[in-house]
């Protein structure tokens, strides 16, 4: 650890160099950096990653399988994705944080379900379980060509009975149908103990009722419109809550409270705007 890094505050940005990227599919990429504090968070835990010149947006803490090294796993979609996107070897990025609060890991029979880059909390997650669990990981995704992270997932879950699979919108791998559907199979055909979900809203709210309504423990990693990224600006609010500062993660007793989770959403603007 260098000097610098025992004063390092987490609303301070630091500078870090993307070192490695990985091509995970046409769209989306992992830039591997080293840094003393992102490769040791909690499961659950984002960054807020300043693409210079740009802007700053939010982003979970994805591992890499290198000692001292984390990365972020970016969906190119608009101006600020696309800017971290096309970030090279040797190309450099601001971090905050880490932010939010981390997954309660239970233990036994669990399901871990990803939607798009809401695997990247997964992953992390699949590190801090324990090689007694029987972990089903389901991964959703719109078609063949945007699947990502299953090697990787059978690879993290190699010493423990587990079941990875797949499913694409339009059927082209794995099951055909949406994610929620196969949940919602799942927890019919067997008792899991949890269940963790992290993607589209929908998704989300989807898999919490599947889950909560049979009385199983579930908790959800929200991806809220986020500028601030530590509680003060509210773009965030899911009704009386803010996504960075209370959750991310929450659990499916109080989301089932929650009138506009799976609902409503503020804009760039901050108007609410419905699903
Ligand atoms: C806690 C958290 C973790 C996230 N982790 C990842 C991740 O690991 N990988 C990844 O690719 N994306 C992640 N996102 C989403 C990411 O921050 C951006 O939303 C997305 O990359 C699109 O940004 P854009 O400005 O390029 O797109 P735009 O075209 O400008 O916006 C597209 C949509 O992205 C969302 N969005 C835009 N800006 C923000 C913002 N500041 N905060 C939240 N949502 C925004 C809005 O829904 C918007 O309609 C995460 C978001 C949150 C809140
Ligand atoms: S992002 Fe500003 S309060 Fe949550």
């Amino acid at each position: 650890m260098r000097w610098w890094d025992l004063q390092r505050n987490s609303n301070h940005t630091t500078i870090v160099t993307i070192e490695k990227v990985i091509d995970e599919t046409p769209t989306v990429r992992t830039l591997v950096f080293s840094d003393s504090v992102m490769p040791n968070v909690l499961p659950g835990q984002f960054a807020m990653v300043w693409i210079p010149g740009i802007n700053e947006l939010p982003m979970s803490v994805m591992i890499s399988q290198e000692s001292g090294k984390a990365a972020f796993t970016v969906r190119k979609h608009g101006l600020a994705s696309t800017g971290l996107f096309n970030i090279a070897s040797g190309g450099k990025i601001g971090i905050r944080g880490p932010y939010g609060n981390a997954f309660d890991i239970k233990s036994g029979k669990l399901l871990l379900v990803g939607g798009g880059t809401g695997l990247v909390p997964m992953m992390r997650l699949l590190t801090f379980l324990k090689p007694t669990d029987d972990v089903t990981v389901l991964i959703g995704a719109k078609s063949k060509n945007e699947v990502f992270f299953e090697s990787l997932a059978n690879d993290l879950l190699k010493n423990n009975v587990h079941n990875v699979i797949v499913s694409t919108d339009d059927g082209s791998y794995g099951e055909n149908g949406f994610v929620t559907d196969v949940v919602e199979k799942l927890v019919n055909e067997s008792h899991f103990d949890a269940v963790y979900t992290c993607g589209p809203e929908k998704m989300m709210y989807k898999t919490v009722q599947s889950a909560h309504s049979r009385g199983i423990f579930v908790q959800a990693s929200l991806e809220r419109m986020m500028k601030c990224g530590v509680g003060i600006c509210g773009s965030c609010c899911v009704g009386e809550d803010l996504a960075c500062k209370d959750g991310t993660i929450f659990d499916g007793n109080h989301l089932s409270k929650n009138k506009e989770f799976g609902y409503s959403h503020r804009n760039k603007a901050g108007i609410p705007e419905n699903y």
